[in-house]
């Protein structure tokens, strides 16, 4: 069992992150107007260059995104260049490696957590076994490995899906994320930030574009595919105004306590790509009697990762926003600056680190997990 943090029990915070971002920045605001002092910073270079590092015993260590850094970029991906989209599966590979080499510390993200979190294929599975409504998956649990785009049209068939958004399993910010549509008469579509070069390579690019030649879809998706992919049935979204939308909702300690809409006029609402904040009160309008089920749903995903305090949750409306279905869970989807929490949610006033470090302090109780490398739970139980 992990323990209990009597109310007002100074903390002292160490967060493994990428030097001086805004996200340290923001969580360094919070921590020390909470009067926790300034966190400790470990830097994600350093934990892989040096295969790990020791944090004390009473130190909260929250890890922090590994991204936005070329210099880590290029020792999880291997990559040349920060716009390649290929070599996510080695990222993953490397960031679990990271991950597991910390050492001592009270941990707020479980390793065993952030192996499903980052596999859209894993976490596509946990979600549904527990009964949260997901987009329906022929990929779910990597059950069915995707070596190209002849595999990608017959999963699709196989699973009556026209349209479905085909995803690298280890991405993030909808890198390598394709929304394909297939008509009656065989021809395709893909929309996607991809940007394919003459030499056949791939680059995030900031737009979003169209598709339609199918022998230049398959040499996008065959060049993503030895990184994993995922498919799901493209849920058709609701919308506000002329504009689709989703929510990025933000659950600490197991209560959702802040939400953004992001809606956008291509499917993919990712705020990098032209998305912006659409109106809460709104969507709430909207939901009507809804809404908590919504936010109901938020929590249950949060739920499949006990062992992890935050978590963002990114929650699909379906058109009429009376139904939702998760689209993924996010272990780093807290940088929302400057947003308050949801009246009623305990966050009121407090941003979404604020929210954090209030958690870990208050008495309602966060668990806060063993040290890195002690055995797991499971083994204890049977010790
Ligand atoms: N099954 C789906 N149906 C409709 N839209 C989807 C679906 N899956 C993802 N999207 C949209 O695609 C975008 C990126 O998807 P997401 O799974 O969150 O990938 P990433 O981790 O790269 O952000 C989001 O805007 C989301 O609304
Ligand atoms: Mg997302």
């Amino acid at each position: 069992m992990g323990e209990m943090r009597p109310q007002g029990t100074p903390v002292k915070w160490a967060v493994v992150a990428n030097g001086e971002n805004r996200r340290v920045h923001l969580f360094a605001v919070a921590a020390e107007e909470a009067g926790c002092g300034t966190p400790r910073v470990v830097e994600w270079s350093d934990v892989l260059r040096d295969g790990g590092h020791d944090f004390a015993d009473d130190e909260v260590v929250r890890l922090d995104s590994p991204g936005e850094n070329a210099d880590v970029d290029r020792l999880l991906r291997g990559a040349d260049g920060p716009t390649r989209v290929e070599g996510s599966a080695r990222w993953y590979a490397g960031f679990l490696d990271g991950v597991r080499s910390l050492r001592g510390g009270r941990r707020l993200d479980d390793p065993a957590d952030l192996a499903v979190l980052f596999d859209k294929r894993l976490c596509h599975a946990r979600l549904d076994a527990a009964g949260v409504p997901v987009p329906q998956s022929p990929t779910s649990g990597a059950a069915r490995p995707v070596e190209g785009w002849s595999d990608v049209r017959r999963l699709m068939e196989e699973a009556g899906l026209r349209r479905a958004f085909v995803k690298l399993a280890h991405g993030s910010s909808a890198s390598g994320v394709l929304a394909v549509e297939t008509s009656a008469t065989g021809r395709v579509r893909a929309t996607t930030s991809v940007e394919r070069t003459a030499d056949g390579s791939l680059h995030n690019s900031l737009r979003v574009r169209r598709y339609s030649d199918e022998a230049e879809i398959a040499a996008i998706v065959d060049t993503l595919a030895p990184d994993g992919l995922h498919i799901e049935r493209w849920l058709p979204k609701a919308s506000l105004g002329d504009r689709s939308a989703d929510l990025r909702v933000v659950v600490v300690a197991g209560r959702a306590t802040h939400v953004v809409v992001r809606t956008s006029r291509s499917p993919l609402t990712n705020l990098h790509l032209g998305g912006t904040r659409g109106d809460l009160s709104a969507v709430r309008t909207l939901a009507g009697d809804r809404w908590a089920h919504a936010l109901g749903i938020s929590e249950q995903a949060a739920a499949c990762f006990p062992d992890t305090l935050c978590v963002g949750v990114d929650l699909l409306p379906a058109i009429g926003w009376r139904r939702y279905a998760v689209g993924e869970v996010n272990a780093f989807g807290d940088l929302l600056p400057r947003l308050t929490g949801l009246p009623g949610s305990g966050a009121e006033g407090l941003d979404t680190y604020a929210t954090q470090v209030a958690a870990v302090r208050s008495l309602s109780g966060v668990r806060l997990a063993p040290p890195f490398d002690a055995p797991p739970r499971t083994a204890h139980a049977h010790s």
